[in-house]
């Protein structure tokens, strides 16, 4: 069974935004990112392919998940020097509230900008609602406040909807992206997300005459 078989099989069915479309659609991008930037496409493409499987919403915990995925590697005959890069940039590239490492090989800049232009645009405002919906959280309450500064549990628990995970997240990534490739395909997305949060604010203000 190949990678991507594997990973297809683990996350079917997964509802809050991260089944096996996403993995696909990061996978790809990472391919076309990772040959413009001339990285390492062994390491960009298993570590796009498995970058979710260690996250807290799939897996009990993340050591176990980066625990598996080494299981996973080893077993299909990986060397150690592209199985310990690979989880290097599974456990960097997340976003978790702004808390996130510094990242130091330029496959895992390839494969963060790949997942992170998934969670904008089109795509991204998709997925922001897809996420409310599988949580409960509204799509928008003018009594929360946009919080400036989170710990990852604030990112994961805290009052907000999803009106407000635009300008907690989805607004401030097009200037995050690490690779020139990425910043030209963030420009887009970002300004179609501008364009949708301008026109919600439109409808919700009713004017009364
Ligand atoms: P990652 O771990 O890759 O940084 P997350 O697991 O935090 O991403 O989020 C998965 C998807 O759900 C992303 O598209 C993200 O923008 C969206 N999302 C996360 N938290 C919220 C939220 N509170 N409201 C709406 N969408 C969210
Ligand atoms: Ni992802």
């Amino acid at each position: 069974m190949s990678t991507a078989e594997m990973v297809r099989s683990k996350l079917a069915g997964e509802g809050s935004g991260h089944d096996w479309f996403h993995i696909e659609r990061v996978w790809r991008n990472a391919i076309k990112i990772g040959r413009a930037e001339k990285a390492d496409m062994f390491i960009v493409q298993l570590a796009a392919l498995l970058h979710d499987l260690a996250d807290d919403k799939v897996v009990l915990d993340e050591e176990t998940g980066l625990s598996e995925i080494n299981y996973w590697l080893e077993g299909e005959g990986v060397p150690p020097n592209v199985i310990e890069p690979v989880l290097e940039i599974i456990q960097t590239i997340s976003f978790k509230g702004g808390t996130g490492k510094i990242l130091g090989s330029l496959e895992a800049k390839v494969v963060q900008d790949a997942d992170r232009l998934d969670a904008i645009g089109a795509i991204g405002i998709a997925r922001a609602f897809t996420y409310a919906g599988s949580v409960g959280q509204p799509i928008f309450d003018p009594q929360y406040e946009v919080r400036e500064k989170m710990t990852k549990e604030d990112y994961r628990n805290g009052k907000t909807s999803s009106i407000h995970h635009f300008y907690e997240k989805l607004l401030k990534l097009k200037d995050l992206m690490n690779t020139e490739t990425a910043i030209q395909m963030a420009e887009e997305r970002h300004q179609f997300m501008e364009q949708f949060l301008e026109q919600f604010f439109k409808e919700y203000t009713v004017d009364e005459e």
